[in-house]
C-alpha cells in the first residue's frame, strides 16, 4: 500500500492554547487511516502542548522547526535537538527556506545539524529547493543537488534511510504558485536517484512536495507516485480544512 505523509509547518503560528484547542478539533475531524501519516511541525512554545495531544495516536507525530546543532550550552535563544526530544518532538524541519534566506542559514548549517538530530534521535526534515532566478537560469537541479550534498552527504544508507526530504522551490511558498505536478515529479526522481545511489534501502527514500499546496491542488500533486506526501504551510494552520486536506486521495 501507498503510504503517504502530509506534514503541517505551522511557522509562527499558534501559540500553546491554541495548539492544544487546534488538535481537538483536528482529532474530532481525521481518524486515523493506514495509508498516512500526518506530522506537525508548530512553533517551539508549542511543541510539548501538541505532542502530548498526540501521544496516543502512533499516526500522528510531532516535530520542531529548526534546531541548533549543540546539544547544550550557553546559546541563547536557540532549541537543540535532546530539549526538542524531551518536550516530544519525534522529528525536525532542517534547512527551509525561511531559515537559509531570512536568517542567513548556510548549506553547512544544515550539515551539522541533520547530524544533530540524527545523534539524538530526531527524523531530520531536510528542505530543498531552488529560488526563482535559479529556476530561470535552468539551475534548478544544480542548487537541489549542491543542497543535499551538503546536508547529507556523509551519512551512509542506514542513516539516509531515517532522513526524509521535501522538495520546496522558494519561488511557491506562500506565493499561490505551486510547481506542476510533472515538474515536482522530474525533481523527486533526481532526488531519489540521488539518496538511492548513496545507499537509501529502496522504498525508504521518502520525498514530500512544498510549496501553496492546498485542498485544491493536492489530488493533482498526489497522483505523481514520485510524491511521498506534501509539506503545508499556510493551508495547515486552520485545523477543519487541514482535517480535509490529509484526507486527500490522489485523483
Ligand atoms: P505554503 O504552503 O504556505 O506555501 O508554505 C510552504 C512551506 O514553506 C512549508 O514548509
Amino acid at each position: 500500500m501507498r503510504q503517504l505523509l502530509f506534514a503541517a509547518n505551522w511557522k509562527m503560528h499558534i501559540g500553546p492554547d491554541e495548539a492544544r484547542a487546534y488538535m481537538k478539533a483536528f482529532r474530532a475531524r481525521y481518524h486515523r487511516r493506514e495509508d498516512r501519516e500526518v506530522w506537525f511541525f508548530p512553533p517551539a512554545v508549542s511543541v510539548e502542548a501538541t505532542a502530548q495531544a498526540t501521544r496516543d495516536r502512533g499516526d500522528l507525530l510531532v516535530g520542531t522547526q529548526d534546531i541548533y546543532w549543540e546539544p547544550k550550552g550557553a546559546f541563547t535563544g536557540a532549541v537543540s535537538a535532546p530539549l526538542a526530544l524531551q518536550a516530544g518532538a519525534r522529528a525536525s524541519l532542517i534547512g527551509h527556506s525561511e531559515r537559509r534566506h531570512v536568517f542567513g542559514e548556510t548549506d553547512d548549517d544544515t550539515r551539522r545539524k541533520v547530524g544533530a538530530a540524527l545523534a539524538a534521535g530526531l527524523l531530520p526534515v531536510v528542505c530543498v529547493g531552488e529560488t526563482l532566478v535559479e529556476r530561470d537560469a535552468g539551475h534548478t537541479l544544480a542548487v537541489v543537488v549542491r543542497q543535499l550534498a551538503a546536508a547529507l552527504g556523509g551519512l551512509d544508507g542506514a542513516a539516509l534511510a531515517r532522513v526524509v526530504v521535501a522538495y520546496e522551490p522558494v519561488w511557491a511558498i506562500g506565493t499561490g504558485r505551486n510547481a506542476t505536478p510533472q515538474d515536482a515529479a522530474a525533481v523527486h526522481r533526481e532526488i531519489r536517484g540521488w539518496l538511492e545511489r548513496r545507499g537509501t534501502p529502496p522504498h525508504a527514500a521518502r520525498v514530500l512536495y512544498g510549496g501553496s499546496v492546498s485542498a485544491k491542488n493536492a489530488a493533482a500533486l498526489l497522483t505523481e507516485q514520485e510524491l511521498d506526501g506534501v509539506l503545508v504551510g499556510g493551508a495547515s494552520l486552520d485545523p477543519e480544512g487541514w482535517a480535509q486536506l490529509v484526507q486527500t486521495d490522489a485523483a
